[in-house]
């Protein structure tokens, strides 16, 4: 029999317990599908003393994590801390160093730090593997880097922050107010230590980037990744968004576009934007609740895949960590974005302008005569014609205004809230949301 792979595992939250469990429960038949026994022979966390549901005493503690990159009885090094620089950029380098591969769920690591790791990677012979960073529990990265690999990926997009799809689908069900949701998915074990990385877009940010680079063959980008939230979406929203047909769910989306000028050479225009969008009632994704999530992806081939299951959460994402180390033990190292990190193509950022589609934009107004016919001004100004318009007064309040636009150009409706910058008669700026095409 082939000796064990001998893990360190670095992190014993949300997803180390869960690794340490799943381990554990599926000992026997880890070792029929990966060859050789999956060990674990380091463990190392910040409180030694914390209960974490799972018996630590079979494995070395080590107060210092990245003393576990030089142990003699570790080959992989898990990282399950998170954080983009600090104690897990440095033991990720550590683990290089060593000639040790490593796994991680850390996207915000990755999304920030991953072509340089992955160079390190490379000249070492290791490997890096971050299943578990993009959409929890569903083998995404393995679906584009494998299944989907014969084909030219032309567009991906989906659900990729589950805390933020629970949010607005409990909303959606409930009526319940984002601060009360959002408190249940830090609950539930879903949100990050800082919940303004999912609230804000920035987690799906880093998948997004993560995912597009392994999609197109791209350097990994995530600077330009434009990114909003779900903060200033109100129970109304979600209310208007059902009487027009449509669910609101934050979806990441990326193409890439022809070269604007010879000048750009290899360079690939890479449009990536997270945003909450208004989803149609019967497109698929319109009926992932909770914290699922949902990947989209579109090749020459393939046509249209969808990856769907639960996007976060100790067992789904333990799941994917452990098929990362299932592949180190089957000896399959290979490029960790799939192509070798010379060979990605440089990007630069995508015109978002000319981009066409239908737009939802939101007022608070003043309740005064005449600024329906300053909304309607700016519009007309601006070139975005009016599909619908729905009004609704509450009391002495300010009143909220939802427009849904015809199909038109963004930079229009850019130019719309321009408009109407600084308008006495605005309670806030107006919030704008686009319109998933079928
Ligand atoms: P978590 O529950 O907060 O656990 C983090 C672990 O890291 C804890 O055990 C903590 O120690 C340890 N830690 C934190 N700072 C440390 C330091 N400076 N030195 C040593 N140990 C330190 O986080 P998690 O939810 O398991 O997430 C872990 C990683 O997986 C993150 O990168 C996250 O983005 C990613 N991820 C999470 C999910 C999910 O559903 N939760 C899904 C996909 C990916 P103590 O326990 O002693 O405090
Ligand atoms: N906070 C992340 C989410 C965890 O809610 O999707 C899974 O990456």
């Amino acid at each position: 029999m082939t000796e064990p792979l001998r893990i360190a595992l670095a992190g014993l939250g949300t997803v180390g317990a869960g690794v340490i469990r799943l381990i554990e429960t599926n000992a026997d038949l880890l070792t029929r599908r990966a060859g050789r026994e999956i060990r674990i022979t380091a463990v190392s966390a910040r409180d030694r003393g914390k209960d974490r549901g799972v018996d630590l005493s079979p494995y070395a503690w080590e107060d210092d994590m990245t003393a576990m990159a030089a142990r003699d009885d570790v080959d992989v090094v898990v990282e399950l801390v998170g954080g983009s620089d600090g104690p897990a950029l440095t033991l990720a380098r550590r683990a290089v160093a060593q000639g040790k591969s490593f796994v991680t769920a850390n996207k915000a690591m990755v999304a920030h730090h991953g072509l340089a790791l992955a160079r390190e990677a490379e000249a070492a012979g290791v490997a890096m593997k971050f299943e578990a960073a993009v959409a929890g529990g569903i083998p995404v990265i393995k679906g584009l880097r494998e299944g989907a690999a014969a084909n030219a990926i032309e567009r991906v997009y989906g659900i990729l922050n589950g805390t933020c799809n629970y949010i607005l689908s409990t909303m959606e069900d409930t009526g319940a107010d984002f601060a009360d949701v959002l408190a249940e998915a830090q609950a539930m074990g879903y949100a990050e230590a800082d919940p303004s990385f999912d609230i804000d877009g920035i987690d799906a940010g880093h998948k997004l980037s993560i995912m597009a680079s392994i999609a197109f063959g791209t350097e990994l980008d995530f600077a330009n990744v434009g990114a909003d939230g779900i903060r200033r979406i109100l129970s109304a929203d979600i209310a208007q968004a059902d009487a027009l047909g449509y669910v609101i769910r934050l979806l990441g989306m990326a193409n890439v576009e022809p070269a604007t000028d010879a000048a750009d050479g290899d360079t690939v225009r890479l449009f990536q934007r997270v945003h909450p969008f208004l989803v149609p009632k019967d497109h698929p994704l319109a009926h992932v609740d909770g914290a699922t999530n949902a990947v989209v992806a579109e090749g020459n081939f393939s046509g249209r895949l969808l990856f769907q299951g639960a996007g976060a959460g100790d067992g789904p994402t333990a799941s994917a960590v452990v098929a990362d180390i299932i592949d180190i033990a089957r000896g399959e190292i290979g490029a960790p974005f799939s192509i070798p990190v010379s060979e990605l193509n440089p990007t630069a950022p995508a015109q978002t302008g000319h981009r066409t589609g239908k737009a939802y934009l939101r007022f608070q107004v003043v309740d005064k005569p005449g600024v329906l016919a300053e909304l309607a001004a700016a519009m007309r100004d601006a070139g975005v014609s009016i599909e619908s318009l729905i009004q609704k007064g509450a009391g002495d309040g300010p009143v909220l205004v939802a427009m849904v636009t015809h199909e038109g150009e963004e930079a229009c409706v850019d130019k719309a809230v321009e408009l109407l910058s600084g308008s006495p008669s605005l309670v806030e700026a107006p919030l704008v949301m686009h319109i998933l095409k079928q």
